[in-house]
């Protein structure tokens, strides 16, 4: 963040901070860019709140940028949008320096504050849609949003600023030194997007009610708890309304994996099939892929296909990684095919089959080829290929 004034609105402080160094999240996704942990500071003219709190270690980091503004001792509440450690987890030390400060949340909120936090009764204040606290020429309002993307969650509105406090919705994993979007560039909407798709997508429905209460709210700025502040929201809530809702597009992922070259023959077949019927497709290697990349790519793909050969009469574990990510991730476009060679049983078509019928995909075809593929089995793949290409251009 630059130094010199984070007043994002008048009596709204940033108070987070970057974690440039971090390099994995939810101990699977990879952060090329860290991540920060936004705290804000507001300040009304008799009482002040604190919205969210930052993870784990960053506690003196916090307390400090506080103290800049305010002695944290006086602060009046601590505000809990979501009881994730990566937010809440420095509510403890907060708490225990504001020792007349009051935890506010949802109900699930206080009841997850003193499973995880030991925040006593005493010191909870319980909030439902539309109650508001006073901090003196400021009022804040609470709005229920929850799965978003626990069953907790909720969103704060400084009503006279028209500043939309959202937590995870609408983060992004990304340190810049930048405090607002539109100072990052290029990086942010791709970042903002494989955020989306890890942590948003599975629980599109909330997502769609919560985008209808925000775009009521019409709010001047949105402040997330990952990444910068948006002070134009118009385009961030397209963006996720495009991606919980929108169409889809002609896009068709096709993941794989190769011990030893046949299902991969299989699968340049069946990518140049699909791109030769003008069809957008991204291959991704599976040995050598960051999954949050093809999460990000099937948020608004119509179709996937995977290929894996048979490894202990199942699929190769790789490709069982990935299908259970595609059949249990929320993705929307449910069109699917399966491929892959085996040695002498066979299997992995099979299993990655039930998974994704498990899943709500509907399986267009199937190809389990013995060994290195043939003319004829590419012939099959073409098929495969021009099943999945037609679904497609049909669906879209
Ligand atoms: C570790 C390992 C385990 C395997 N297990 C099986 C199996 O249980 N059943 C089977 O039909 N083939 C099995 N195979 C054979 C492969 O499925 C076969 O060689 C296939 O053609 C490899 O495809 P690829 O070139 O795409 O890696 C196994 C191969 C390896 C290396
Ligand atoms: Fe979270
Ligand atoms: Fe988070």
């Amino acid at each position: 963040m630059p130094s010199g004034s984070l007043e994002i609105s008048s009596g709204v402080f940033w108070v987070g901070v970057e974690d440039w160094d971090r390099r994995v999240f939810d101990a699977f996704i990879p952060l090329p860019y860290g991540t920060s942990y936004n705290s804000y500071l507001i300040v009304g003219s008799n009482k002040s709140a604190l919205i969210d709190t930052v993870n784990p270690g960053f506690e003196g980091s916090l307390l400090r940028e506080i103290s800049q503004i305010l002695a944290p001792e006086k602060l009046d509440y601590v505000i809990m949008n979501h009881a994730e450690p990566d937010h809440a987890g420095s509510i403890p030390a907060v708490l225990k320096i504001a020792k007349h400060a009051k935890l506010v949340a949802s109900k699930l909120g206080v009841n997850m504050a003193e499973m995880y936090f030991k925040v006593p009764h005493e010191r909870q204040i319980r909030v439902k849609e539309n109650d508001v606290i006073e901090l003196g020429g400021k009022t804040l309002r609470f709005i229920e949003a929850p799965w978003l993307h626990w069953p907790e969650t909720m969103f704060t509105y400084d009503m006279a600023e028209k500043v939309l406090f959202s937590c995870d919705f609408f983060g992004s994993h990304m340190t810049s030194g930048k405090l607002y979007a539109d100072e990052v560039g290029k990086l942010l909407q791709p970042e903002a997007k494989r955020y989306y798709a890890e942590i948003m997508m599975p629980f599109s429905a909330s997502v769609q009610q919560a985008l209808d209460k925000v775009k009521l709210l019409q709010p001047e700025k949105i402040a997330p708890s990952h990444g910068p502040v948006y002070r134009d929201p118009q385009a961030i809530i397209e963006l996720y309304e495009k991606w919980a809702r929108g169409p889809l597009e002609k896009k068709v992922v096709v993941i794989y994996v190769s011990m030893w070259g046949n299902t991969e023959a299989l699968q340049r077949v069946i990518t140049e099939t699909i791109s030769s019927k003008g069809i957008e497709v991204i291959p991704y290697n599976l040995t050598v892929s960051d999954v949050s990349h093809v999460l990000r790519d099937l948020v608004d793909a119509s179709a996937v296909v995977i290929g894996s050969p048979t490894v202990l009469g199942g699929a190769h574990p790789l490709a069982m990684y990935a299908t259970e990510l595609v059949a249990s991730f929320g993705v929307r476009g449910k069109i699917a095919a399966v491929f892959g060679s085996f040695g002498w049983g066979g299997g992995a078509v099979r299993r990655l089959t039930a998974r994704l019928e498990k899943g709500g995909f509907e399986i267009v075809d199937a190809l389990e080829v013995r060994g290195p593929p043939e003319e004829e089995h590419f012939r099959r793949a073409v098929t495969l290929s021009e099943a999945i290409a037609d679904k497609v251009a049909g669906e879209t």
